[in-house]
Order: C-alpha cells, then sequence, then structure tokens
C-alpha cells in the first residue's frame, strides 16, 4: 500500500525517528559531497494554492539532488484553480508522477487528494498543520541539544495555528515537555491539546513567563498566517506581548536556542537584536528543510 506524508500524528515515534536519522544521513552525504541519486526517473508534483520559498525550493533542489525532477503547479495556473475537482486531479496527476506534493487551505483537501491519488502525497502546510517543517525543526534541535530530547523543554509563543498543531505532536513523540503561551481564543486546536494532556508533559497559558522557565527550545511564528491578512490588525492588538524578546529569553535556559519557522516579522512575534542573536541557528534550521525533505521523499519512494 502507498504511503502518505499528511500528519505528524500517523506517524509513530519510531517512523519519526528514522525520518529524523535518515535527514540526518543525507545531510552528512550532502556535506561530505557523497551523495547517491536514489531517486533516477522520478517525478514530484508540487500543487501550491499559497506562497513559499523554502518549501519550494528544498523540495525542488532536493529532488535534483536526489536524481530526480519537480514541477511546480500553481493552482494559478492548473485546471484546480478553475474549479477541477481535487479527486479528478487526484486521479490525473497519478499517471504522470510519482509522489505529489501539495500546500493549501483546508487539511480536508489534502486527505481528499490522498484518498484518490495512487502515488504518495505530501503535506506541503495546510491551515492545520504544518508536517514537513516539524521534521525539519527536531533535527535542528537535536543537532543543538543532542540527539535524545526526552526530557527537554520545548515552549512556543504566539498563535495556536498551524505550526502549534504539529509542534506539539512531534515534539511530545519525541518525548520533550511541551509549553505553549497564547492569548485566549488563539489556542492550538483542542483535539490536539486533548491528546498532548493525555499523552505527555503539555502545558497551554497565557503566561508567557510560567510557559518559558527554564525553557531549551523558544520557538515562535507570525502573528496572522497566510489566509487571515484580513485579521492582522486585530491580531497585532491581540498578541501583542507575545513576542521572543531579551525578556522571554531571561526566563529561559541559559543556554536556550530559538527558533522561527520563517518568514518573520520582526517587531511582532521576535525582535530584530533576538533574530540576529540566534541567527545560527534559524538559519540552520532553515537549511534543514532541505535534509527534511529528501528524507520524506526517499522515504516514500524508496
Ligand atoms: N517555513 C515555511 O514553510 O516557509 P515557506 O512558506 O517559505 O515555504
Ligand atoms: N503559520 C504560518 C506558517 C508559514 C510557514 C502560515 O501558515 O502562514
Amino acid at each position: 500500500m502507498k504511503k502518505d506524508f499528511l500528519l505528524l500524528s500517523r506517524y509513530t515515534l519510531e517512523e519519526l525517528s528514522a525520518l529524523i536519522d535518515l535527514a540526518a544521513e543525507l545531510k552528512a552525504k550532502r556535506k561530505a559531497g557523497k551523495e547517491d541519486k536514489p531517486l533516477e526517473g522520478k517525478t514530484l508534483g508540487m500543487i501550491f494554492e499559497k506562497s513559499s520559498t523554502r518549501t519550494r525550493v528544498s523540495f525542488e533542489a532536493g529532488m535534483y539532488q536526489l536524481g530526480g525532477q519537480a514541477l511546480f503547479l500553481s493552482s494559478a495556473d492548473i485546471q484546480l484553480g478553475r474549479g477541477e475537482p481535487i479527486e479528478d486531479t487526484a486521479r490525473v496527476l497519478s499517471r504522470y508522477l510519482d509522489c505529489l506534493m501539495i500546500r493549501t487551505f483546508e487539511q480536508e483537501k489534502v486527505e481528499r487528494l490522498a484518498a484518490y491519488a495512487s502515488i504518495p502525497v505530501i503535506n506541503g502546510l495546510t491551515d492545520f498543520a504544518h508536517p514537513c517543517q516539524v521534521v525539519a525543526d527536531l533535527l535542528t534541535m537535536r543537532e543543538y541539544k543532542g540527539n535524545d530530547l526526552t526530557g527537554k523543554t520545548f515552549c512556543y509563543i504566539g498563535d495556536g495555528n498551524n505550526m502549534a498543531n504539529s509542534l506539539i505532536v512531534g515534539c511530545l513523540k519525541s518525548g520533550m515537555n511541551v509549553r505553549i503561551a497564547c492569548p485566549q481564543g488563539y489556542q492550538p486546536d483542542a483535539g490536539i491539546m486533548q491528546w498532548a494532556l493525555e499523552n505527555g508533559n503539555f502545558l497551554c497559558t497565557e503566561n508567557i513567563r510560567e510557559a518559558a522557565a527554564g525553557a531549551d527550545v523558544l520557538y515562535t511564528d507570525v502573528w496572522a498566517s497566510m489566509g487571515q491578512e484580513g485579521e492582522a490588525k486585530e491580531r497585532q492588538r491581540v498578541f501583542q506581548g507575545y513576542q521572543i524578546n531579551a525578556e522571554t529569553l531571561s526566563y529561559a535556559a541559559d543556554d536556550a536556542i530559538v527558533l522561527h519557522c520563517l518568514p518573520a516579522h520582526r517587531g511582532e512575534e521576535i525582535t530584530a537584536e533576538v533574530m540576529e542573536a540566534h541567527a545560527a541557528e534559524i538559519f540552520d534550521e532553515a537549511e534543514n528543510r532541505l535534509h527534511a525533505h529528501k528524507a520524506i521523499l526517499v522515504s516514500l519512494l524508496k
């Protein structure tokens, strides 16, 4: 049966760990100039209904590095954008391609694409989840905090959005303590929080100090995600103070790292000073998207 990469909750800890191990291995091979081409002759189709820099470029470059090729399919240019059903798009593209990646709004649309496609489907971000990012994030955390993340404290500050949802699952599965600080009404998905409370050391609070206390990793994301542009002004008001700045860092462990999935809005969720002081890990994290996506592709297509 074909395998998809849609949600981290459908991956066991062993599968997730194996993916991160493979990403680390592919990264080392690339650094040593010893890459092989396991995906020769394979084609990845990438459907984008939202903007992207990192996801698009790293999947495309990654596919080339693995010996295959990638097609950028903007929904503005394919018939999907003119109302062709996702079920038909899935069945047609499955006849031409070996793998599909999609970035869209509704998680349900990705699920329908995967249900009708006979080839593996990768979730390249929905309003609900961003699992690809979290594979790169966990690789970065391992690089800075050691391979065993058990007992390390992860703190996310800001909007309870797609990133928060996926980070809760990925970090808790990895044995980390997870702390979320966000304003009332902007919490992560209720089902994920329920699962988190039942399956790990989890706290969601409005209090940044409480969430960041002793944290090994501080993480944030934009206050207004793609598709929420109309709410940006109201969100700037609601999220005031939910920022990674010098004060937030003072609550965390002395050797805490700061991560951000990017793009960053300096002066909103993070200060320019913290961004620059932690540029090393933040841009390692961005680089790790490449290695993580290659691992996802190899694991689905090998
Ligand atoms: N972090 C992330 O997914 O970046 P892009 O939107 O540029 O792909
Ligand atoms: N929460 C952000 C993540 C961007 C990578 C968004 O969905 O726009």
